[in-house]
């Protein structure tokens, strides 16, 4: 990092575009535009997502596995989560910023759930929350968005459910269970969610409930038809330690880039390559004459 860009960003060289709300999502679906978004949990990448044009960011809860390491999404707290928003907040210009409720945020009754979702409103500058759970969080979501906290439903496959689920599993896949996904969709839309993201739910099932919602689907392992798509950063950029889902698209090879970087850098460091004259800063000649007493002197320590 240049010492004089130290704060700034790149965003200002960006062309300018419109902030994206809710309200734009609602237009892309109703225009078939293509909804496109990420989760991810830090400043860095948000800024390039948000410098890419990415419609809206999701601060998801899988930051507990890619950026903490934790096995499963599960042990991440309110307080982390709260962290996090605010770095992504403050690397976000345009795009619109949803933060994802953890484990047990909204589950125990449903006051602690709407002041935990207001929490991510007022002090981390989310701009919606996400909920997992289909037609038993309709009073919940029905009292967040009374709060004036616009919500995003999440179904299908929930990875707060895994132990309940017995593992990562598509869902959705018998009669009945596709009947009760098209129910959670139709109770989390008149509940009154502003989209509906579907997880890991075979297409024609994910196509048949963004065709009878009328607000946006945003498909993860859920195939085209959704009315846009949702990656995990780490996953798209090819940094994830675990081996990719089916779903997962990997447009860099970003293991690889970095540890070659990091390997060269140890090369140089080591081989005296690095740093160079020209990556050295210099005293001009009138310090060095001004200097001279310190740098001349035989044993630098002072007596
Ligand atoms: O936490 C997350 O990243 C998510 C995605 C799987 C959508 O919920």
């Amino acid at each position: 990092m240049k010492i004089a860009a130290i704060g700034q960003t790149s965003a200002s060289s960006q062309p300018p575009r419109a902030k994206i709300r809710i309200g734009t999502l609602q237009e892309k679906k109703t225009q078939h535009e293509p909804i496109s978004s990420v989760s991810l949990g830090d400043f860095a990448s948000a800024r390039l997502a948000d410098e890419a044009g990415i419609d809206f960011i999701l601060v998801g809860d899988s930051l507990a596995m890619t950026l903490l390491g934790y096995e499963t999404t599960l042990p991440i707290t309110m307080d982390e989560m709260m962290h996090h928003t605010r770095a992504v907040r403050r690397g976000v210009r345009y795009a619109l910023v949803v933060a994802d409720m953890p484990f047990a945020s909204y589950t125990i009754n449903l006051e602690e759930g709407v002041r935990n979702a207001t929490r991510f409103m007022k002090d981390a500058g989310a701009e919606a929350v996400k909920i997992e759970g289909g037609e038993k969080r309709s009073d919940l979501v029905r009292r967040i968005v009374d709060a004036e906290v616009p919500v995003m439903g999440h179904i299908g496959l929930t990875p707060q459910s895994v132990n309940v689920m017995s593992g990562y599993k598509v869902q959705g896949k018998s009669l009945e269970a596709a009947e009760n996904l098209m129910r959670d969709a139709v109770a989390l839309e008149r509940a009154g969610a502003f989209a509906v993201l579907l997880e890991g739910v075979p297409r024609e099932v994910a196509a048949k409930i963004t065709a009878e919602l009328s607000v946006p689907t945003i498909g993860i392992g859920a195939g085209p038809d959704c009315d846009g798509q949702i990656l995990v950063f780490h996953d798209l950029m090819g940094l994830s330690t675990e081996p990719p889902a089916k779903f997962v698209r990997k447009y860099a090879d970003g293991a690889a880039i970095v540890s070659n970087a990091l390997r060269a850098y140890k090369a140089d460091l080591e081989s005296r390559k690095f740093p160079s004259d020209e990556e050295s800063y210099h005293l001009p000649k009138e310090a060095q004459l001004a200097l001279a007493p310190v740098l001349t002197r035989k044993r630098a320590v002072v007596q």
